[in-house]
């Protein structure tokens, strides 16, 4: 395995693998402090690429200014010990100025998509996600690039981004991995103390009550929502920031679930803590799977 930090040289190996030795290449992007559901990422990628590359970028431009860059873990000892672990060929650990060089002054911007739900409570963020991963799939030119379906509304805008863009990579997404809890993984999880680990398992809990209420024939998005609400409401240690309902592929908020399948999403601070979780309604159940699976 081996640590590129520059540009240039992940360009330069991308280059070879793909021109001289016609091999696939799949890209884990990832901001490090690894946990099973990059490693289920990761292991999809080996099995449908011939070389997979992740990348470990902690990207400044997609933090608010009060939020939590500086705090956000950092151990990439531990990651690449990990990464050689699973086979990986390639970790792309860039500084922020080879990302960034001097003077960038580019972004990349899914208009619309970007604004709702995660968007609206984090005005700017999928501006830095979309820039970041334009400048990853540039320089690593992946012919997959694997994201997981917990940022469920990221994905949705990266297959914006990467169809009007004409990228050539193929994005697969992938499902939630969850802790026995049914706390969806998180490296934001490390945050959280023993008791505030045990109530953050409220999230999942409300989101599956309200797939059986779904599954029961309440296809109200109002009546789902307050349900989930009501039984956050009882767990004192989490606050919600949103619940909201929208169909699953354009994000168009929805009254009724007709057809379509619906994305039902929620963030919710815990203590300090913002996590973010989701479930997709009208689909199979195939979209949960346990960390120890
Ligand atoms: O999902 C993440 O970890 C990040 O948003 C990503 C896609 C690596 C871009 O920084």
């Amino acid at each position: 395995m081996e640590i590129i930090n520059r540009r240039k040289r992940m360009m330069s190996v991308a280059r070879r693998l793909r021109r001289e030795e016609h091999r696939t290449i799949g890209l884990v992007p990832t901001m490090g402090a690894l946990h099973e559901g990059h490693l289920s990422l990761i292991h999809e990628a080996r099995a449908l690429c011939d070389v997979v590359v992740v990348s470990v970028f902690v990207n400044p431009t997609q933090f608010g200014p009060t939020e939590d860059f500086a705090a956000y873990p950092r151990d990439l000892t531990r990651d690449s010990a990990l990464l050689a672990e699973y086979n990986v060929d390639y970790v792309f650990a860039p500084a922020a100025e080879e990302m960034y060089p001097p003077g960038a002054a580019t972004f990349v911007t899914v208009e619309g998509l970007s604004n709702e739900l995660e968007g609206a409570s984090r005005p700017g963020h999928f501006r830095g996600v979309t820039t970041v991963v334009a400048i990853l799939l540039n320089v690593v030119r992946p012919h997959f690039a694997f994201f997981g379906q917990k940022d469920a509304q990221q994905a949705i805008i990266i297959k914006q981004m990467v169809r009007d863009l004409a990228f050539e990579a193929e994005i697969v997404v992938l499902p939630i991995v969850r802790e026995q809890s049914g706390l969806a993984l998180s490296s934001r999880n490390t945050y959280l103390d023993p008791q505030q680990r045990q109530a953050a398992a409220v999230i999942n809990g409300a989101l599956l009550r309200a797939r059986a209420a779904y599954d029961d024939g309440e296809h109200n998005a109002t009546r789902l929502i307050d349900m989930v609400r009501e039984q956050i409401g009882q767990e004192p240690l989490a606050r919600i920031d949103y619940v909201s309902i929208n169909d699953a592929t354009t994000l168009e908020k929805l009254d009724k679930i007709d057809d379509q399948p619906a994305l039902l999403s929620i963030a919710v601070f815990i203590g300090k803590t913002r996590l973010i979780d989701n479930v997709v309604l009208g689909e199979s159940k195939k979209n949960v799977v346990s960390a120890n699976a």
